[in-house]
């Protein structure tokens, strides 16, 4: 090769290598689906079988192979000394270790995700337990076992956190549907209310619980519902959104009047629903059809505190309106979102039957264990530990379980408090007076879709 040629390898080489940084940096999508997945992917394949094994996930099985064995050449053996030998083709039973078959690996815009056979006597605990030791291995940020079905498991890589930064916008267009982050598998978190009718958002001071609380607000004020606020910290969390909040209480005397306003209202909703032979709102002619309702309560643990005798009464009767509201409202289009520290037995009577009733679960970073324990209550305990694990400086991450058992890391979207501010303003026109709320006068109502 003269010199000139190797110049012009040199030249080529340079070439592809600018090209392939130009292509990553101004297209990183096209990039990944076209050179960085299917590079990744032979990496996987051809690294499995090792990985698999250092995992412990093997297994040792007995295969038929053609072994070459060497023998002593029969009148050849001589007293004392090795023989001359003779190579001998044969086939006989070895014992081979086998890894899990893995399926086809499938892009995610953040990693892949693969399906694997179990072996016999595996469960799908002994993949979660191999998790951390997969992901160091692909030199990926987690690698997490979903979608367990009899005798496969699915692992999903994703190659950096994406909950770093999030940017979505709240409002999904549909009713009773938001979007308040991003889940940690780089799909969108999407809450539905009529599919998880309330929520419980905990988590320790400063973990991010009032941001998804306004990410909540900014998603619904563009639509048709009413919203309530329960603030018992004098206001301060949710007075900013009053022009979109229909009703706000900031004082115990307040909260016994609204919730006693809930309560009543659950009640009417029932009666029509009765007298119309329909088992919930949606099943009512659209004319008929009130208004959803989402009640959003700061800080749940100053409903229960009393601080003398003389509020046990009032305590009480708002710890029985309040499950009340949960117990009928998921029927009646009337939705909660509980904030709050912790909310356990310590607060008072009534508190466990209420949060069993708030089936989507929010886990924000907690001060103790208890935290997750309680708000995740017998989930996965890979929930609970992902829970534990969320560090002071990523406010905002929560391990978000919804009805059917599975559960995810996200974070929600920050939302500066004008932003919010700015969101409760320009919809204001949309809220509907309390009075007509609760005072049942359907035809002033906007005519709400069909349901699904
Ligand atoms: N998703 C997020 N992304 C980035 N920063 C966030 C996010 N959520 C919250 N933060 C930051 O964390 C701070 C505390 O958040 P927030 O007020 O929501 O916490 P909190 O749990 O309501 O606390 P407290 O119990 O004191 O009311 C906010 O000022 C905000 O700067
Ligand atoms: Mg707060």
């Amino acid at each position: 090769m003269t010199v000139n040629d190797s110049l012009m390898v040199l030249g080529v080489l340079a070439a592809a290598a600018a090209g392939l940084w130009a292509w990553r940096r101004w297209h990183p999508a096209s990039f990944w689906y076209g050179v960085a997945f299917p590079a990744r992917a032979v990496l996987v394949y051809l690294t499995w079988h090792h990985i698999a094994s250092g995992c412990k996930l093997t297994r040792h099985r007995q295969r038929w192979r053609l072994t070459l064995d060497a023998v002593p050449a029969a009148g050849l053996v001589v007293r004392g000394a090795a023989g001359i030998v003779e190579h001998k083709r044969r086939m006989r039973r070895v014992d081979v270790e086998r890894a899990p078959r893995l399926g086809l690996l499938r892009p995610t815009a953040q990693g892949w995700r693969v399906r694997l056979r179990l072996h016999d006597g595996q469960v799908p605990a002994d993949y979660e337990r191999a998790a951390e030791g997969i992901a160091h291995a692909w030199r990926v940020h987690s690698v997490r076992v979903v979608d367990v079905r009899p005798g496969l498991v699915t692992l999903w890589a994703t190659m950096r956190d994406p909950l770093t930064e999030v940017t979505v916008t709240p409002a999904t267009g549909e009713l009773l549907r938001v979007r308040p982050g991003k889940l940690e598998n780089g799909q969108d978190w999407v809450m539905d209310l009529r599919t998880v009718p309330h929520w419980l958002n905990a988590g320790a001071t400063q973990s991010g619980k009032s941001n998804l609380a306004n990410a909540i607000i900014a998603g619904l004020a563009p639509q048709p519902v009413a919203l309530v606020g329960f603030d018992l910290k004098g206001g301060v969390e949710f007075t900013p959104y009053a022009p979109r909040l229909s009703a706000l209480a900031t004082t115990r005397k307040e909260c016994v009047g609204l919730l006693d306003d809930l309560v009543g209202e659950v009640e009417a909703r029932m009666a029509v629903c009765r007298r119309h032979g329909a088992r919930n709102v949606w099943r009512l002619p659209e004319s008929l059809r009130p208004v959803p309702i989402v009640v959003l309560i700061d800080e749940v643990a100053e409903l229960f505190l009393m601080a003398d005798k003389a509020e046990k009464d009032e305590v009480a009767k708002t710890g029985t309106a309040l499950l009340r509201v949960a117990q009928l409202g998921r029927a009646f289009a009337v939705h909660l979102i509980v904030c709050g520290q912790r909310i356990g037995s310590d607060l008072g009577p009534g508190v466990t039957a209420l949060r069993s009733q708030l089936s989507g679960r929010v886990c924000h970073r907690g001060n103790d264990p208890e935290t997750a324990n309680m708000t995740l209550g017998d989930m996965d305990p890979a929930a609970l530990d992902a829970a534990r694990a969320i560090p002071a400086e990523t406010p905002g991450v929560a391990v978000v379980a919804g009805q059917d058992g599975s559960w995810h890391r996200a974070r929600s979207v920050y939302l500066s408090e004008e932003t919010a501010e700015q969101a409760a303003r320009d919809h204001a026109h949309l809220t509907p007076a309390w009075d007509i709320v609760i005072g049942s006068v359907p035809t002033t109502r906007p005519p709400l879709p069909e349901a699904a």
